[in-house]
């Protein structure tokens, strides 16, 4: 089976190219910020998300997290985006995580011809033998604009688009840098990672790079 790594910063564009090499070449795929964002949403749900709680609480409802009902939420948010950034620092819930992905890359085999899971560790931990890597990155104010256009708010005023494009620039700024320094697999890209900004590029511009790289044009 063909492993296909795919990591980098919030609202890089990793996620949509991650959706369409899947559909191209009809891989599995597993969005991995969702595991983490079902943990953070559970304890928000649950009232247990103050940090005395945190550790006691996610290590369970991580172990119980179910593949299959990832997609039909929305985990999308920005307070649950922060709040998996934060559980994301803790190494005994990466630990039940890993696993996960890992089990739902070996069940995966004997279905698929491939699978491509994107995230922030995947090339440096989760697939460390991935027959292709790349780390996507763009830089923050438009990666800011790009989530702003997919939350799709109409603005009756000008400053009110201005001020949350402010905000998302900030919380994105402290979630890369809280991914990036922590100790625990932090947002670093793999030694053979194919580095690719998406500043400049549309998304599908990016799959066609990606796609000259994985057929070797
Ligand atoms: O969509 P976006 O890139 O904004 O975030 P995400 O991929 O859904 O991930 C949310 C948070 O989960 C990230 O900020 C990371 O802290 C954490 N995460 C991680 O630590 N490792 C992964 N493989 C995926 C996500």
């Amino acid at each position: 089976m063909m492993k296909i790594a795919i990591d980098g910063t919030a609202a890089s564009g990793k996620g949509t190219l991650a959706r369409k090499l899947a559909d191209k070449y009809g891989f599995v795929h597993l969005d991995t910020g969702l595991l983490y964002r079902k943990v953070a949403k559970e304890l928000i749900k649950q009232n247990k998300n103050s940090s005395e709680s945190l550790k006691e609480y996610d290590y369970e409802i991580a172990k119980d997290l179910d593949f299959l009902e990832l997609r039909k939420e929305d985990l999308r948010t920005e307070e649950i985006a922060k709040l998996a950034s934060l559980i994301a620092t803790q190494s005994k819930l990466r630990e039940i995580l890993d696993l996960k992905q890992k089990q739902f890359v070996d069940e995966s085999k004997n279905k698929f011809s491939g699978c491509i899971l994107d995230g922030r560790d995947i090339g440096t931990k989760i697939l460390p033998n991935a027959d292709f890597k790349f780390f996507i990155d763009a830089s923050v104010e438009i990666r800011a604009k790009r989530r702003l256009l997919e939350k799709n708010i109409s603005f009756l005023h000008e400053n009110d688009e201005k001020c949350m494009l402010q905000s998302l620039i900030k919380e994105m700024k402290a979630r890369d840098s809280l991914d990036s320094t922590r100790v625990v697999a932090p947002l670093v890209p793999a030694k053979d990672a194919h580095f690719i900004d998406t500043s400049l590029i549309s998304a599908d511009e990016l799959l066609l790079k990606v796609v000259k790289i994985i057929e070797g044009k």
